[in-house]
């Protein structure tokens, strides 16, 4: 159990962390691109390691550079058969991307994870893969970790989402582009867009027509440069300490704001809140700074299709309810609850634990305005790296006596948040 001084204001210059979703796309997809490659800036945390380790299984070369990697691959039609289980560790992008990279490949694939990744579910992706001739078995009737991958060969699909989930659909359109024939997968709601985005650059023919995506199959896939920009959900920490800690003044530099994940822009805009966005650039991906500093702020309501462009940030967003001047309401968020913790649940317990007044839904929260502060709290990560920052945050913020237990759990996505943290305290 680690405990916190009080910090006061935070003051300065923020880089996040690269992005972490396009850093796994990057190591997965230069892996199937044919030819050599490179990443720049990619983010290297316990997540992102565990994917470029399940790519060298393949046969992929990853050789270390001053800012990133070159990637040397034969490309998809030619990887290699793993000789062990893969790792995924805590990761879900990595299991459920890479169960669509890997089951057109007709080789014998097992991938396992850790704990949190072995009891969320899996039968999002198999359930679709299987209606492209993909053949698994998995643990717990076909739903968790183990899942075996079984030789086999794929056709193309025309696959109506069951989920909103950009990790599903990604798994999809990773297998249709290597599948023969043209696959499709029409959306529930605008999920975040990077494997759309990242295909297209390495040379796939892909489109998206409202919510649905239409990808060819038995693509050339080209290797290219990939830049990766600052993660947005990185940047939402820091957007909360300045609304957290009074008397902050931040700018978050080089902060990826592609729309399908910067939703929490839009909800800060409902809650009154001032920011100003400078130097915005990038091409498909876009980027910028974000200039915010402390003020009072109002809460709101939560739902509806924004929910997958805020889903990382909502453990973030709820707790902001205790320092606005109402409550924050979130609905239709039921995904919360597979995440690496049930993010409903451990964020409530949190909450409750600082004696706030707070209401639980099976698709969300409500998180009143705090009054009195249990400045004697133990709060909890439930070894999920989100929950983990919002508990340090807090601790920091009521300082007294306040405790957060296994904090390592940080380096899934941000490892350097300690550090980070504490070069902006006042
Ligand atoms: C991710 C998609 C989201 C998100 C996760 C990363 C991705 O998961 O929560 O952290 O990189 O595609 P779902 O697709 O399951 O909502």
């Amino acid at each position: 159990m680690t405990a916190f001084k009080q910090v006061k204001s935070l003051k300065g210059t923020v880089r996040v962390p690269s992005d972490k979703s396009i850093s796994h796309r990057s190591f997965m997809f230069l892996s199937m691109a044919k030819g050599r490659g490179r990443i720049i800036d990619p983010l290297l945390s316990a997540d992102t390691k565990a994917t470029m380790a399940a790519m060298q299984a393949m046969g992929v070369t990853f050789e270390e550079t001053v800012n990133g990697f070159v990637v040397t691959s034969q490309g998809y039609k030619d990887f290699k058969e793993p000789e062990n289980v893969i790792d995924c560790m805590n990761s879900g992008t990595t299991a459920r991307l890479l169960t669509g990279v890997y089951a057109p490949s007709g080789k014998y694939i097992v991938l396992t994870g850790d704990a949190s990744l072995r009891r969320r579910p899996m039968d999002r992706v198999i359930i679709p893969l299987s209606q492209m001739g993909a053949k698994f078995a998995a643990r717990d009737n076909g739903r968790c970790l183990p899942l075996t991958i079984m030789p086999s060969k794929l056709h193309s699909a025309d696959i109506i989402a069951e989920t909103k989930s950009a990790q599903v659909k990604s798994a999809i359109l990773l297998a249709g582009v290597q599948a023969e024939g043209i696959t499709t997968y029409t959306e529930k709601a605008v999920t975040r867009n990077h494997t759309e985005i990242m295909l297209s650059a390495l040379g796939a023919k892909i489109t998206t027509e409202g919510l649905k995506i239409t990808v060819e199959g038995a693509a050339e896939l080209n290797a290219i440069d990939i830049v990766v920009p600052g993660d947005f959900s990185s940047a939402a920490f820091f957007l909360g300490a300045a609304l957290m800690f009074e008397g902050s003044e931040l700018m978050l530099e080089n902060v990826g704001l592609n729309p399908t994940r910067s939703g929490m822009l839009k909800i800060l805009d409902d809650m009154g809140v001032k920011y100003t966005i400078e130097n915005e650039r990038g091409g498909a991906e876009k980027l910028g700074d974000i200039i915010i500093s402390s003020q009072s702020f109002s809460g709101c309501t939560v739902e509806g299709d924004i929910i997958p462009n805020i889903i990382d940030e909502l453990p973030m967003i709820a707790t902001l309810g205790l320092f606005a001047d109402s409550p924050v309401t979130i609905r239709n968020a039921k995904e919360l609850r597979v995440k690496e913790s049930d993010r409903i649940a451990a964020t409530l317990y949190n909450l409750n634990a600082l004696g706030a007044e707070t209401e639980e839904y099976e698709d969300g929260m409500k998180v009143y305005p705090i009054k009195n502060i249990n400045t004697k709290a133990a709060l909890k990560s439930f070894e999920d790296h989100r929950i983990a920052m919002v508990a340090i945050m807090l601790a920091k913020r009521f300082g007294g006596e306040i405790t957060v237990d296994n904090i390592e759990c940080v380096d899934v996505s941000f490892p350097t948040f300690m550090e980070t943290f504490k070069s902006l305290e006042d």
